[in-house]
């Protein structure tokens, strides 16, 4: 028996975990949806089921209840939680940024290092959304050409922040943001630490170079949050060790798993966040040469931030995980 608990069921991610799952149908026998005590008894449509939403308590996990368990329920509900539920012999993949930084816990994205969580790990940690869309491409362009430099200038969806963000956008509130979004492009994504980046970025940065396996590998980054409801959208310079043509690169990216090149620049055509919306690739454009530095590309970079960028890479990674077992 496979049973699998849903931790977060009734958030943004958590319900994108419930119709990825759906879609996916994987040969999973039983599932429990679980959520904090405010949605204790709430009803949810799911496999042509109504499930009720448990609350998460110390006991969730008992008696080796389940096998794996999703979480998307933030980094303190992991911190508590995810242990519990891994000393209960269940393997967790966790949402957060809980563990990502945790040198004994891999921090996956299946096209780029998949073989990372099939070591016995309990906890397996999903990285940063701005940084799955970001490593795909650049994992392919490092294979063949030796990354050496990346800049990311990121343009943040505001469903990156959950319901509350959503609801900043569309009611105008500020209940998640430091200032409305409604009219406004806002240069900080979680807080501000003292080396004068936000957090965000700093989890681009290291996530970056933990997923690649190059701990020193030079990057910077500027999240900025848009008044955009759905997909992150980031702007990505590379530097590379071996020059190129620019053709080369284009296909190159074409050709490779999860990617979708649209560009072409005559007609207009790169990628648009209403476009990408609802998809699982993650959609480049706009490339072309740096010329203000030696083997240099730049390129537009979109992804759904709540299917590839949170639950689908997280269902990806067990679907992978069920196969080899
Ligand atoms: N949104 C994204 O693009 C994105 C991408 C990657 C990663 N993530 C990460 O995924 C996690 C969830 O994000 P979200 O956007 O889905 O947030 P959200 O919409 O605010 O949902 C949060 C979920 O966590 C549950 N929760 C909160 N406190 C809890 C507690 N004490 N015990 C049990 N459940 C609790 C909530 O339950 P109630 O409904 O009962 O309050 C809800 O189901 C975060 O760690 C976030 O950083 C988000």
């Amino acid at each position: 028996m496979i049973n699998v608990a849903i931790v977060g069921a009734t958030g943004v991610v958590g319900k994108m975990f419930l119709k990825v799952l759906e879609e996916k149908k994987l040969n999973i026998d039983s599932y429990v949806l679980l959520a904090s005590s405010k949605s204790k008894g709430k009803k949810v449509k799911f496999m042509d089921k109504e499930y009720i939403v448990e609350e998460l308590t110390e006991h969730s996990f008992d008696n080796n209840r389940f096998q794996y368990a999703l979480f998307s329920a933030g980094a303190s509900v992991a911190e508590k939680y995810a242990k519990i539920a891994a000393q209960n012999g269940c393997i967790v993949i966790d949402n957060s940024s809980c563990f990502r930084m945790d040198k004994s816990v891999p921090l996956v994205v299946p096209q780029v290092n998949m073989e990372d969580a099939y070591d016995n790990f309990n906890i397996i940690s999903n990285p940063n959304c701005s940084t799955i869309q970001a490593v795909i491409p650049l994992k392919v362009l490092d294979d063949k050409y030796k990354i050496k430099r990346v800049i990311y200038s990121t343009y943040q969806a505001v469903s990156g922040a959950g319901k509350k963000g959503i609801d900043d956008l569309l009611n105008n509130t500020t209940e998640k943001f430091q200032y409305p979004i409604v009219n406004n492009c806002i240069p900080q994504i979680d807080v501000f630490l003292d080396n004068g980046y936000s957090k965000e970025e700093m989890k681009m940065i290291e996530e970056t170079r933990k997923i690649l396996k190059k701990p020193r590998l030079p990057v910077t980054a500027t999240c900025v949050r848009v008044p955009v409801l759905n997909c992150h959208s980031e702007s990505i310079s590379v530097e590379l060790e071996y020059d190129f043509k620019i053709d080369d690169i284009k296909s190159l990216l074409n050709n490779s798993k999860g990617i979708i090149v649209l560009d072409d620049i005559k007609r207009e055509i790169y990628p648009i966040n209403t476009f990408v919306t609802g998809t699982d690739e993650v959609y480049i454009g706009r490339i072309r040469r740096d010329f203000s530095v030696e083997n240099g590309i730049n390129f537009w970079c979109v992804a759904d931030n709540i299917r590839k960028g949170a639950a689908s890479n997280a269902v990806e990674i067990l679907e992978n995980i069920l196969k080899k077992t």
